[in-house]
């Protein structure tokens, strides 16, 4: 395959509020080995990128399934892939993917698939859209949520939260050091004024906290990625994918992650070496009372990993796309089945 951005994705542009430039594109869906007639998942569907690759090469007689909590990316699909909908080569899920098992099922697909990608994280249009509330760049309510059908938005777990509960997610998820001083900021303000705004957050951080300007980094960066990862479960659907996925692919079926930050590439560099039964009861977290039944199934394999290391993008991708620079791309693959049921 060549390495240059496809009609399929061009053709976005016509239905696309959407945006987003996906990437490891080739290499992503090249991983998982498609073929004519493959059943596919999607796990990130977002601009439809991945999606649209995996329709070519599954072929008239492929299906694909493509998963995504935000309702903009799957109205946005439903536009762009009207004739493969119709033609029942691509079905919609308006979903997380830690449901991936139930809704696999509800769909009487476990065991049949042959790949599973995750892209992970937030996509293009969500950092670029200023109503969604991801960005500092860009003001707007201080949402963050994926799916604005359900939980609570960044803007209501600050106002609700106490010091030491903001400060645990900060230093936890956005590996701030600075998480003690910036919660105690938080609270200190939001008895004035409550924080409804990205611009708010970003300009108290950034007024409090001692950074170099023309350091590449805005001080509110790390607090912002923190939030968004807490407020939508991010590390928690992740681990539900890494547990579940494995079981509803069929033998030789496989599962592959791009990550884009160091928390996430660790989860999924664990559960895959965990897949493949070489876990040793010391390499297990010793706070976890395992019992030597659990110990003996984690060390049982159900997988081996595809390469031993992750695959990046090039030089040239980071050039056209920064966005892509901390991609990394790893995969298994089912070497022996889960049992059929439950
Ligand atoms: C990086 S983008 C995917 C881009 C896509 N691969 C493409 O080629 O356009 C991530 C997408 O996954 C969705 N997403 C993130 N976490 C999710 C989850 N746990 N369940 C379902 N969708 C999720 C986001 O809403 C976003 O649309």
């Amino acid at each position: 395959m060549s390495n240059s951005q496809t009609p399929a994705q061009n053709s976005a542009s016509s239905a696309a509020i959407y945006q987003h430039v996906s990437v490891l594109f080739q290499e992503s869906v090249a991983i998982l080995s498609p073929k004519d007639g493959s059943i596919l998942v999607d796990c990130t569907l977002g601009g439809g990128g991945h999606t649209s690759l995996m329709l070519s090469l599954a072929g008239p007689t492929g299906r694909v399934i493509a998963f995504d909590r935000d309702l903009v990316a799957i109205e946005n699909a439903r536009i762009r892939f009207q004739s493969e909908i119709s033609a029942g080569r691509l079905t919609l899920v308006h979903s997380a993917f830690g449901r991936i098992e139930s809704e696999i099922d509800g769909l009487g697909l476990r065991g049949k698939i042959d790949g599973i990608l995750a892209d992970i994280g937030v996509s293009s249009h969500h950092l670029d859209a200023a109503d969604r509330g991801f960005s500092f760049m860009n003001d707007g309510p201080l949402d963050m949520r994926m799916d604005q059908s359900q939980g609570q938005s960044a803007a209501e777990f600050l106002a609700s939260a106490d010091e030491k509960e903001i400060a645990d997610v900060i230093f936890k998820f956005g590996e701030e050091p600075k998480s003690r001083f910036i919660a105690k900021l938080i609270c200190e303000r939001r008895e004035a004024t409550p924080f409804t705004t990205t611009k708010s957050l970003a300009d108290l951080i950034a007024s409090k906290v001692f950074w170099k300007e023309a350091s590449r980094k805005h001080p509110a960066t790390r607090a912002f990625q923190a939030l968004r990862i807490f407020v939508n479960n991010e590390l928690g659907e992740l681990e539900s994918l890494l547990n579940n996925g494995p079981k509803i692919l069929r033998l030789n079926g496989i599962l592959a992650v791009i990550s884009f930050h160091s928390l996430e590439d660790r989860i999924s560099k664990q559960a895959m070496q965990a897949l493949t039964g070489k876990t040793k009861r010391q390499e297990l977290p010793r706070e976890i009372p395992f019992t030597q039944a659990e110990v003996a199934l984690l060390s049982e394999s159900h997988a081996e990993i595809i390469k031993p290391f992750p695959t990046i993008p090039s030089d040239e991708e980071i050039r056209t796309n920064p966005r892509s620079r901390s991609a990394k791309l790893r995969a298994i693959r089912v070497t022996k089945e889960y049992s059929v049921n439950k």
